[in-house]
């Protein structure tokens, strides 16, 4: 297991949504996941001018660890976002995983470890709360229902 903390992890996330292309929201949020060896793999959300086809922050880091051949290696994800200033991100509400991409994590914690810790910040930095996905997501419809696993 790895010792990156859910500080480093979010500071990670905050740096990823400096990159986020949110122009129709102006909310940015950033996602890194942690993978069991101690990477790290992050992703912003990626709105779209046809808004319904928007992809998330942690949607979008998701899927870039799959890419890499990791998506049973998740054992993490630090989330943050707020409201884009010219100061960094605004707002006292930590992020949490939308319904989505909360199914979305289900998906690596069922194919990998079993359950995620998932660090939630708020985008002013004042907040950082930590819920396990199987508190947020209870009851979860996944791969083992379809005999995958
Ligand atoms: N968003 C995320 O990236 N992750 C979440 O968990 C909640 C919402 C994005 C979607 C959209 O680009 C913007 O935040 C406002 O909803």
């Amino acid at each position: 297991m790895s010792d990156v903390t859910p500080e480093a992890l979010i500071d990670a996330a905050r740096l990823a949504a400096s990159h986020a292309h949110a122009p129709y929201s102006r909310f940015a949020v950033g996602a890194a996941v942690l993978l069991a060896d101690g990477s790290v793999v992050t992703g912003t959300n990626f709105e779209n001018a046809s808004y319904g086809l928007s992809l998330c922050a942690e949607t979008v880091a998701l899927a870039t660890a799959n890419a890499q051949g990791r998506l049973r290696d998740v054992v993490a994800i630090g989330v943050v976002g707020g409201a884009i200033t010219d100061a960094g991100l605004a707002g006292d509400a930590p992020v949490r995983p939308c319904g989505r991409c909360r199914q979305i994590l289900n998906e690596a914690a069922q194919l990998g470890t079993g359950d995620l810790a998932i660090h939630c910040a708020s985008g002013d930095g004042n907040t950082l709360e930590t819920h396990r996905l199987s508190d947020l997501l209870p009851h979860a419809f996944g791969p083992a229902d379809l005999g995958i696993g």
